[in-house]
């Protein structure tokens, strides 16, 4: 015991570096009744030993939890002495890894000839950027991609700038980005759909773009994102070391505005480390240039997470409302209802703080408050698998109905301002 004590201190930050296999950790949902168990709940996900994929405010939704092998016990005798009913719905994370593992490699092998991108599996960091550079070079007068910088581990961050091609200048722009976690993997993939369908789709996307260009960043965090393909499947974080032993911060708490205030974590181990500084990250540093130097012009920021059918707009940092909070609802929804209509599938529609929890330091709050960008939506797609690992065969009809959902919001903003 004393053995393996020591020895996971000891190699704690080798077995970071190294990834993670998730033998034998467990995924449970967990069921709050009453305030006391919601209590119960908030209490537990503040110890970093349990990765909190979902923590719903909402009655009806079960909490999301994954559990390493060894706070296993602790974990259900909690549950049990307080009476708070579960059920493991993952009794190996490493077996479901290794079966999505195989199951792109399967696709991949089946559909990647034609060197266009494809939805039948979750795309590399490189073939995102490569999808982003063939696009400008097939269509230059309606594509422009730039590199805004460089990721910590000096990946290129590419944003691609899709126009009608009429050559107006000084248009209004919808700002998109997506990829700000690195586990969340059909949220690029969503991101790349909607820059296929304005681009290779023009002619039915025609008027999303007659007084609007789309500025888009599929992949906010590359590191952490391409770290999620080679090493550790559920790690959410970018990747800059923060001490000798823990790395990367939660880029969704590292912006400047109520930094730090709530749902973020002081340690620099935790899921939802708020970073040493505000802005410490170069990713989230290239994400804030982006939104002031569209700040005026960008009148819809949306931001692409997964996941739990949400659609959120500000604040993240207090239960209080916006002074635009009409506006910001009636465009949430619009995409709501759109996906309601076109497949059933039910969207919760509200602020963060209301109807997720309150968490302090999110890109959206910022592009509201301090970008002036007048509508700000967090957009978490719907669980796969799990819930961060949808099967491939899920990925098309995700994103063609979250494309339904955004096209809807786009035409509500595109109608506002
Ligand atoms: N699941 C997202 C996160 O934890 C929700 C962010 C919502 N926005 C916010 N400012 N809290 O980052
Ligand atoms: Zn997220």
């Amino acid at each position: 015991m004393f053995f393996k004590i020591a020895l996971g201190v000891l190699f704690c930050s080798i077995a970071l570096a190294a990834g993670e296999t998730y033998e034998g950790y467990k995924i449970y949902d967990v069921n709050a009744n009453n305030a006391f168990e919601k209590e119960v709940l908030l209490r537990l996900s503040a110890n970093d030993n349990y990765d909190f994929f979902d923590l719903p405010k909402i009655a009806d939704k079960p909490a999301r939890v994954m559990v390493q092998p060894e706070d296993q016990v602790d974990f259900e005798t909690t549950l049990n002495r307080f009476g708070l009913s579960y059920t493991v719905i993952n009794e190996n994370v490493a077996q479901s890894i290794a079966e999505e593992t195989e199951q792109m490699n399967y696709a991949r092998a089946a559909v990647d000839t034609n060197g266009r991108i494809s939805f039948a599996s979750f795309q590399r960091f490189d073939a995102i950027n490569a999808y982003l550079d063939e696009l400008a070079k097939a269509y230059p007068s309606r594509v422009i991609v730039k590199t805004l910088g460089k990721s910590y581990e000096k990946r290129d961050m590419k944003t691609i700038t899709i126009t009608n091609g009429d050559g107006k200048t000084n248009k209004k722009v919808i700002l998109m980005d997506a990829g700000i976690h690195a586990r969340e993997w059909i949220a690029p993939a969503g991101a790349l759909y909607v820059i296929h369908q304005l681009v290779e789709n023009y002619s039915q996307n025609a008027h999303l773009l007659k007084d609007y260009d789309w500025v888009i960043l599929p992949v906010v965090n590359p590191d952490g994102y391409e770290y999620t393909h080679t090493s550790s499947r559920m790690w959410r974080k970018t990747r800059q070391p923060v001490t000798s032993s823990c790395v990367g911060t939660d880029a969704n708490r590292n912006f400047d505005f109520h930094w730090g205030e709530v749902g973020a974590s002081s340690l620099s181990c935790a899921d939802t480390f708020k970073g040493k500084t505000a802005f410490s990250e170069p990713e989230t540093q290239l994400l804030r240039d982006l939104m002031l130097s569209l700040s005026g012009r960008a009148k819809f920021y949306l931001t692409l997470h997964s996941y739990g059918n949400y659609l959120l707009y500000p604040w993240g940092y207090t239960s209080a409302y916006p002074d635009n909070v009409k506006d910001l609802d009636e465009v949430a929804q619009a995409g709501a209802s759109a996906i309601r209509s076109s497949t059933g599938t039910r969207y919760t529609v509200g602020s963060s703080t209301n109807v997720l929890y309150a968490a302090a330091g999110g890109s959206d709050d910022y592009a509201l408050a301090k970008a002036n960008i007048p509508i700000a939506i967090c957009m978490e797609l719907p669980a796969g698998g799990s819930g961060f690992d949808p099967k491939p065969a899920q990925i098309e009809p995700f994103v063609t109905e979250t494309w339904t959902g955004i096209k809807a919001m786009a035409e509500k903003v595109i109608a506002k301002f």
